[in-house]
């Protein structure tokens, strides 16, 4: 039996240890706003907080997850009016929005040990994180808007 906490409320699980902590965020609790993209670490679709720690979800056995607190898109705030979230909205930054969920839980988990990067802290952080529209001049420009409220 597995407790975890995910966007601030308890759950437990009694099933395969093994199980993506993906499958389960989006298969058993519904929230669906954590994307699958290619299931091997190597895309950022998936990217949740475990702890204050940007991770791939797919590739996080659910039993990683066993006593730490769980942060999805849908969790990162309440209203949706994360610093983050507003510059988003502000840049227009999504094109078909597939990736922005984990670009933006990438970006959270960044701001959050570093309030003001620069261009290479944003580059390095986010680089695991690909957009198929091409969309990551508008990232790095929305990180930098974010970031001047910090
Ligand atoms: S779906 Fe997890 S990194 Fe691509
Ligand atoms: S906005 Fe389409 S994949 Fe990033």
């Amino acid at each position: 039996m597995f407790t975890l906490r995910v966007n601030g409320q308890t759950q437990t699980y009694d099933g395969d240890p093994s199980m993506p902590l993906l499958w389960y965020l989006r298969d058993v609790l519904g929230l669906t706003g954590t994307k699958f993209g290619c299931g091997v670490a190597a895309c950022g679709a998936c990217t949740i907080h475990l702890d204050s720690d940007a991770v791939r979800s797919c590739q996080t056995p659910i039993s990683d997850a066993n006593g730490k607190s769980v942060t999805t898109i849908e969790g990162l705030d309440a209203d949706g009016n994360h610093p983050l979230q507003k510059a988003w909205r502000a840049l227009n930054v999504p094109q078909c929005g597939y990736c922005q969920a984990g670009q933006i839980m990438q970006a959270a988990a960044m701001l959050k040990e570093t309030p003001h990067p620069t261009d290479d802290d944003i580059d390095n952080a986010m680089q695991g994180n690909i957009c198929r529209c091409g969309t990551y001049q508008r990232i790095r420009a929305a990180i930098k808007e974010a970031a001047k409220g910090a």
